[in-house]
């Protein structure tokens, strides 16, 4: 049994993206696994756009206690969002600005960087309006999957377990239940 959190970033609740996080928690808890969902535009706790000031960690607010506690009880972090602009959606990148905080998620030894969520697991899930072939043969898959391990996941000390780009989702609609199947077999 493991617990699992998964962190889905769409602004439509009817979306393509909270369907997926949905198969893939239905999925997940049917084979033991603890499961808790954290929706970033629909959740409770709300957080400001990242300031400066806040980088230097001199404060710890309510939400990232609130956020932080999910982080740590978890074995697995499952991340659902669309490809927007060659990256995750804004809400996506404020959540890992507030929250993978220094003292919390890495520190410094050494003047060299030491991640502190050793032991935990990511999987990755996006969709991309281009298909499949052409942001393959053009880099864009490799960029963002490289971004996220080697700037995110490795840096907190955590491994990336799978990078999941689904292509071709445009507004034919026509990848969606290839999508949809495929998604919670990749627990
Ligand atoms: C603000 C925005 C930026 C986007 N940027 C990209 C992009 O860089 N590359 C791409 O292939 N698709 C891009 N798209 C298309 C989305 O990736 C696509 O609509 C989404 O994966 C569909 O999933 P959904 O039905 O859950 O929204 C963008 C869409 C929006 C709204």
């Amino acid at each position: 049994m493991k617990n699992v959190l998964i962190i889905v970033s769409h602004p439509r609740e009817e979306s393509l993206t909270v369907s997926m996080a949905s198969a893939h928690a239905e999925a997940s808890k049917n084979v033991g696994n603890s499961v808790e969902v954290i929706d970033l535009y629909r959740c409770e706790k709300q957080q400001p756009f990242f300031t400066y000031e806040d980088a230097n960690g001199v404060y710890q607010t309510e939400e990232m206690t609130y956020f932080q506690e999910k982080i740590e009880k978890a074995d697995e972090i499952v991340f659902f969002f669309p490809y927007w602009w060659g990256s995750m959606p804004a809400i996506l990148k404020n959540f890992l600005d507030w929250n993978l905080s220094k003292g919390f998620a890495f520190t410094y030894e050494n003047g060299r960087p030491k991640g502190l969520l050793e032991g935990k697991h990511v999987k990755l899930f996006t969709t991309t309006g281009a298909p499949k072939f052409f942001y393959t043969i053009t880099g864009a898959n490799r960029r963002l999957k490289n971004m996220f391990k080697e700037q995110i996941v490795n840096f907190c000390g955590m491994k990336l377990e799978s990078c999941n780009i689904y292509g071709g989702v445009d507004t034919s609609g026509k990848n969606v239940e290839a999508i949809l199947a495929d998604v919670p077999m990749k627990i």
